[in-house]
C-alpha cells in the first residue's frame, strides 16, 4: 500500500542570494494525515511550507505530489492542482464580505453553479459564517475570520492544506475550535501538514511530529512518543528542568 500523497526528496531551498535555510530536507505525509513540524524560531519551517506551495522554488531537490514533481510549476498551478495554503498572516479580504470572500476563493473555478454548490456547502460546515454573510470580513471576530479561512480552503476542495501558525492571534477558547476544525477536515481525507508554535497543543491534535531545527528535519515520530519524551520536552516544549 502506498497513501504517500506527499514526499519531499532532499529540498533545500533559500531567499534570494541568501545562504541555504533548508539543507536536503526529507518528508512525506499520507492520505488524511496531520502532521505537525515543530522547532525553534528560524528554523525554517515556514520556509518548508512556502517551498511545498511555490512561493519559494527550492535550489534543488523535489517536491513530489502524487509522484509528480512540483518544482518549477507556479503557485497558483499548484494550488489548482490541490495544494491549499494558508499563510501565518491570515489572508481575508478585509473590505470585502463574507460572501465576496467565498466568492473569490473559487475564483479559479470556471463552472460557477459548481461554486455555488460548494459555497452552500461550506456554510453548513461552518453555520455561523452564513449568518454573517453581508458583513465585512474585517469586523469579525478573531474566531470568526480563521472559519472563513477555512471556509475558503475548503471550497477549493484541497488535497493537502498547509497550515502556518493556526493558533496566533487567537483566544485559547477559538485554538481549540480550529483545531476541530483541523481534525474535521483531516477526517474528510485531506491530509494536513501544520507549522505550530504551540508544539503541545499542534502535537495533541496531529498523528506525527516532525522536529526541525537549523533547516534540518531533526527526527520524526508518532505525535503522542514527541509529546511524552523527556529530552524534547526540555528541548522544545518549554519544560523546566526540575531540580
Ligand atoms: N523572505 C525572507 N527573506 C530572507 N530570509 C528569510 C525570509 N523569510 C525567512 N527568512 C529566513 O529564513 C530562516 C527561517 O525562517 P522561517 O522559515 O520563517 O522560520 P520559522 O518559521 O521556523 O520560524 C530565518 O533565518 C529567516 O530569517
Ligand atoms: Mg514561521
Amino acid at each position: 500500500m502506498n497513501d504517500v500523497i506527499l514526499k519531499l526528496n532532499n529540498v533545500t531551498a533559500g531567499y534570494q542570494n541568501g545562504p541555504d535555510i533548508l539543507k536536503s530536507v526529507d518528508l512525506t505525509l499520507k492520505k488524511g494525515e496531520i502532521k505537525c513540524i515543530i522547532g525553534p524560531n528560524g528554523a525554517g519551517k515556514s520556509t518548508i511550507l512556502k517551498a511545498i506551495a511555490g512561493i519559494l522554488r527550492p535550489r534543488n531537490g523535489n517536491v513530489l505530489f502524487n509522484d509528480r514533481d512540483l518544482v518549477g510549476l507556479e503557485a497558483y498551478e499548484i494550488m489548482r492542482q490541490g495544494i491549499c495554503f494558508l499563510p501565518q498572516d491570515r489572508a481575508l479580504f478585509d473590505t470585502l464580505n463574507v460572501s465576496e470572500n467565498l466568492w473569490m476563493a473559487g475564483y479559479t473555478l470556471h463552472d460557477k453553479k459548481e461554486l455555488k454548490l460548494r459555497i452552500e456547502e461550506v456554510l453548513t460546515v461552518f453555520p455561523i459564517l452564513k449568518k454573517r454573510l453581508s458583513q465585512y470580513a474585517g469586523t469579525m471576530s478573531g474566531g470568526e475570520q480563521q472559519q472563513l479561512i477555512f471556509a475558503r480552503a475548503i471550497i477549493l476542495k484541497p488535497q493537502i492544506m498547509l497550515i502556518d501558525e493556526p493558533s496566533l492571534g487567537l483566544a485559547p477558547s477559538i485554538v481549540e475550535q480550529a483545531f476541530k476544525h483541523i481534525e474535521e477536515i483531516a477526517l474528510t481525507g485531506v491530509s494536513i501538514l501544520l507549522v505550530e508554535q504551540n508544539a503541545r497543543r499542534g502535537l495533541s491534535s496531529s498523528h506525527t511530529g516532525v522536529v526541525m531545527d537549523l533547516g534540518q528535519v531533526v527526527f520524526e515520530k508518532d505525535a503522542k512518543e514527541v509529546l511524552n519524551d523527556e529530552r524534547i520536552q526540555e528541548l522544545y516544549l518549554g519544560k523546566r528542568k526540575s531540580k
